[in-house]
């Protein structure tokens, strides 16, 4: 009997303090959970380090804006066309992927300040001569990334043979092996590329195509987080910490329009 008492005091005891538990902390969690999804295939933007930990420049800028903001950041990896449809279906609440804007996704959702300028550049093999720019890519095959900005740029081209992969990662090793003649990615991708990957079979060639601007997604009629990313955008420009997280990546101090 002792025993019984003695064994429902120690469970009263623990369903207390865990109830206790509870209660201290949520009042001390104040931090709220912003939940952001990325494409983690995109050095030096997104990208998973050794120990799958997210690293790259949006995954920097995207963490100091959420401490602007006093948010916990979460991040979570999903497949590149499938980040506007996430969005939308609000299992998130944010996206940076090096999301460029543009007037289709504008009708789907709705884009913060811009955080960085970019635009589209062409890698081919070495020893090819007979691709020196866009105008060269006539009935050539062209490797892209599924539902990028370069996907639907190779597919203006004409008789151009685009085949669309996962990830940008896939767009050169089909060209290294020779499934390709030409690779069309985003221009910081490219030039990351050639120079860590230590690729010296690949150059890039031409002026960059487009003149793009990547920027933070939200579900339309997200006013209110739109208008806390902006500010916390604004913020870590004011502060440095936006030039500080430029230079880490780049080697480069940003230029006015970045
Ligand atoms: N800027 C291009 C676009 O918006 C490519 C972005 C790809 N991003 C990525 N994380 N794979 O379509």
């Amino acid at each position: 009997m002792k025993k019984l008492l003695f064994l429902s005091m120690v469970l009263l005891l623990g369903v207390s303090t865990l109830f206790a538990g509870c209660g201290s902390q949520k009042a001390t969690q104040q931090e709220k959970v912003l939940k952001v999804a990325t494409c983690a295939d995109f050095a030096p933007f997104e990208f998973q380090g050794k120990d799958g930990k997210f690293e790259g420049f949006d995954m920097d800028i995207i963490r100091a804006i959420g401490e602007k903001m006093g948010d916990e950041v979460k991040i979570s990896n999903v497949g590149f066309d499938g980040l506007i449809p996430a969005l939308q279906a609000g299992n998130v609440d944010a996206v940076i992927s090096g999301l460029s804007i543009n007037e289709e996704r504008e009708k789907k959702v709705a884009f913060t300040n811009p955080y960085y300028q970019s635009g589209l550049t062409i890698v081919v093999k070495k020893d090819n001569d007979s691709i020196k720019s866009f105008s060269n890519l006539a009935g050539k095959s062209i490797a892209v990334q599924i539902g990028t900005t370069g996907a639907t740029e190779a597919k203006k081209i004409p008789g151009a043979k685009v085949k669309e992969l996962n990830s940008s990662a896939d767009t050169f090793i089909e060209l290294n092996a020779g499934n390709v003649e030409a690779v069309i990615n985003d221009k910081p991708v490219n030039a990351y590329y050639l120079v860590k990957s230590g690729d010296k079979n690949v150059k890039i060639v031409g002026k960059p195509l487009t003149s793009e601007e990547y920027a933070i997604a939200v579900k339309k009629g997200n006013k209110k987080l739109l208008e806390e990313l902006n500010k916390g955008l604004a913020e870590i420009k004011a502060d440095g910490t936006y030039a500080k997280i430029y230079e880490k990546w780049f080697g480069t101090k940003p230029s006015v329009e970045d």
